[in-house]
This record gives structure tokens, C-alpha cells and sequence, in this order.
């Protein structure tokens, strides 16, 4: 029985830019550089098939600790990729959010990333969210102290405490739960991506590396994705 499952939330963990470098003779640096072509056609094709909400894995809590030279890289980069296609995206309706402890970014990219969302708040179309030293633990161990101090201030009891709660102390709750999760480079783990919001959603590995990564690889993801049954704990509909 054919299934066409809907395809609200796509989430995607970049991965695979050093092996790229490296498998063309080039600085890891130049990996993240080659990346913007890939991000490019993952926004332009999720906005064609009308995906609400894409979420892009750029830096973990955890890849802070990868050598200054390439962080600061990554950093500038990231300044530098919104000035490079805020009017295009823009132009797109294209709504830029951001999810992770953004506090921790350096100035400069920061102002750039706050401007690029005010400047695109009230867009339509996709909302690209991307995700900045972001952490699954760490989003939820900043739910948990939300929670903490609302009972400490006696605006909450213990028993208020329920998995809808636990929801809407996350950094982002009017997103719904990503419905698939891509990750490129042959990797088969999360590396703490949206711990809490994965909860359900359909994971999706290919050894595509990041920045070979094409609209034609993502056809491919969907097709995959709508094939598959989606059963949340129930038994099938057609039971
Ligand atoms: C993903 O590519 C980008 C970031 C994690 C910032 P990598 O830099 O992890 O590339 P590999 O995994 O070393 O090939
Ligand atoms: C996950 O990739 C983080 C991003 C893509 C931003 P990593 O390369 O950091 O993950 P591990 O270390 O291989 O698990
Ligand atoms: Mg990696």
C-alpha cells in the first residue's frame, strides 16, 4: 500500500566537509567553504516542495573543541555566508531563526545572525532555522533549569511537570518535531542533535559527503522517507 507521509520538518546534519577536503587534496577549511552550494540547494528545494521547517546542523556544543584556527574559520564563514545571501533569501520569504546557545558565538557573527532574523522575521515562506553551538543536552539541561526556577519562584509545582511542559521550555516550541532526519558522510549517529524533538522522527543515512550533497540526494531522501511507515507506538491504520 503506497504511503505519503507529510513532510513538515526536514532536519539535516551536515557532515562530511574534512573528508571531502581531504579526499581533493584540500584544507578541511576549504570543506566548509564548499558547503554553501549544498546549503543552497537544500533551501531552494525544500522551499519548491514546501517544507515548513529546515533545520541545518552547523555547530555543535561539542565542535567548540576542534582547534581555534578552524573555529574561528567557521565563525567568520558563517558572518560572512549571511551577508553573501540575505537579500536572495529574503527575496525567497525565507524566515532565518536559529537554535543553541547563541550567546556563545562571537560578536561579530552574532550581530550579523540577529540582524539577518529581524530583518526576515515576518517571511512566510521556510523557516531556516540553523542550529549554532547547538546541544541536545544542552537544550534540555536549559529546559530543566527554566523548570527549576519556575518552582523555586512558586509559578509551577512539581506535579505541573509533563512531557508538554518539558516541550515548551526548549529553545523552540512552536516548531513541530523534525518528520525526518538526514545525515550525510556514512555516519550513523545523532552527535546530540534534537534529542528531545527526535523522538519519532525517521532517520536517514547516506555516504554523500555535505558538500557533494545535491537536490537530486535529497529527491532521493524524500522518496525514502514517504515510502516509509510511520506508526508512533499504534498499529497500523490498516490494521
Ligand atoms: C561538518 O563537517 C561540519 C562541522 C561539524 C562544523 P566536519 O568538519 O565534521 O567534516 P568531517 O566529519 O571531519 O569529514
Ligand atoms: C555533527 O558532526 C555536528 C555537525 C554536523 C555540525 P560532527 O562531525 O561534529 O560529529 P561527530 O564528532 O562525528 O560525532
Ligand atoms: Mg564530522
Amino acid at each position: 500500500m503506497a504511503v505519503d507521509n507529510c513532510l513538515t520538518h526536514v532536519a539535516i546534519i551536515m557532515d562530511g566537509n574534512g573528508r571531502w577536503a581531504r579526499s581533493h587534496g584540500l584544507k578541511r577549511i576549504d570543506g566548509h567553504k564548499a558547503a554553501e552550494k549544498a546549503i543552497h540547494d537544500a533551501v531552494q528545494y525544500c522551499g519548491e516542495m514546501g517544507v515548513e521547517y529546515l533545520t541545518l546542523y552547523a555547530f555543535s556544543t561539542e565542535n567548540w573543541k576542534r582547534p581555534k584556527a578552524e573555529v574561528l574559520f567557521i565563525m567568520t564563514l558563517l558572518k560572512s555566508f549571511i551577508k553573501r545571501n540575505i537579500d536572495d533569501l529574503d527575496g525567497n520569504r525565507v524566515r532565518i531563526r536559529a537554535t543553541g546557545r547563541l550567546d556563545d558565538l562571537p560578536r561579530g557573527p552574532l550581530k550579523e545572525l540577529r540582524n539577518a532574523m529581524i530583518r526576515t522575521g515576518s517571511n512566510e515562506g521556510l523557516n531556516l532555522i540553523l542550529a549554532l553551538s547547538y546541544g541536545g543536552r544542552a537544550e534540555i539541561t536549559d529546559a530543566m533549569r527554566k523548570i527549576a526556577l519556575d518552582i523555586k519562584a512558586g509559578r509551577m509545582q512539581t506535579s505541573d511537570i509533563t512531557e508538554d511542559t518539558i516541550t515548551s521550555c526548549m529553545y523552540h516550541p512552536d516548531v513541530p518535531d523534525p518528520d525526518i532526519i538526514i545525515r550525510t558522510s556514512g555516519e550513523q549517529r545523532l552527535s546530540n542533535f534534537l534529542l528531545w524533538e527526535s523522538a519519532y522522527s525517521e532517520l536517514y543515512f547516506t555516504d554523500v559527503l555535505w558538500p557533494d550533497f545535491r537536490r537530486v540526494d535529497l529527491e532521493e531522501a524524500f522518496k525514502d522517507y514517504r515510502s516509509r511507515r510511520r506508526r508512533f507506538g499504534d498499529l497500523d491504520s490498516d490494521r
